[in-house]
């Protein structure tokens, strides 16, 4: 049976009463914390950074997912470490020494993640695919929650599956970005092993609820 996990994405909940939102996930059915880290120059958007990332990983419970859309994020890959991520994940486009950047994450304790943008060719990922514990599909141009999920991404998910059975890699396939109960089945048929959502579980009337129900929809 598959069991595909949830990773509600931080960046949804609301900051106002943030502690409140994480222990909602921690007493949620969800499997992991996505934190989106996003810095103005890679995406055009700023979401939060250090402080926040303490403040979350103090309170949750579950493995801590961490998004760098960033430049240059060799830069804290040890400052992330230290501040409690479990999983890091940089950007291929913003990195120019990639295997070097997915071996000092590792060296870190962490695991290495890959999150490529929606036009980036998963072929481009073939010669370091053994080096990646985690991709990060990209299913909307990253910088922002809420936008609609691309169609190209069940694509992108069979060809990475097929890259990854094909050289015997046990990379997780992870989906972000416009993930609901519309599209969460097929990605998972297509081999997501991994959904990443925010708006459709903060903005539902019942996060718990939805997260259970997402979970349901995605084990089969
Ligand atoms: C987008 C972020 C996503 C985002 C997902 O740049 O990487 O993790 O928070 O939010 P939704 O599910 O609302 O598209
Ligand atoms: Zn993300």
């Amino acid at each position: 049976m598959k069991n595909t996990l949830i990773a509600p994405s931080v960046l949804a909940a609301d900051f106002g009463n943030l502690q409140r939102d994480i222990e909602m996930i921690n007493n949620s059915e969800a499997d992991w914390f996505h934190i989106d880290i996003m810095d103005g120059v890679f995406v055009p958007n700023i979401s939060y950074g250090m402080p926040v990332l303490e403040a979350i990983t103090k309170h949750a419970k579950k493995t801590v997912d961490v998004h760098l859309m960033i430049i240059d994020p060799d830069r804290y890959i040890k400052t992330f470490a230290e501040l409690g991520a479990n999983i890091l994940s940089v950007h291929y486009e913003a990195c120019t020494h990639l295997h070097r950047t997915l071996q000092a994450i590792k060296a870190e304790g962490m695991k290495a993640g890959v999150a490529i943008n929606p036009h980036t060719n998963i072929d481009l990922l073939e010669d370091v695919i053994n080096d990646i514990d985690l991709v990060c599909v990209m299913s909307v141009n990253p910088g922002f929650g809420g936008q609609s999920f691309i169609e190209n991404t069940y694509a992108k998910v069979k060809k990475l599956k097929a890259l990854i059975n094909r050289t015997g890699a046990t990379t997780l396939i992870e989906v972000d970005g416009g993930v609901t109960n519309k599209n969460a089945k097929q990605l998972v048929e297509a081999g997501a092993d991994v959904l990443v959502a925010g708006s459709f579980v903060f903005k539902a009337e019942n996060p718990v609820q939805t997260i259970h129900d997402l979970k349901k929809l995605t084990s089969f």
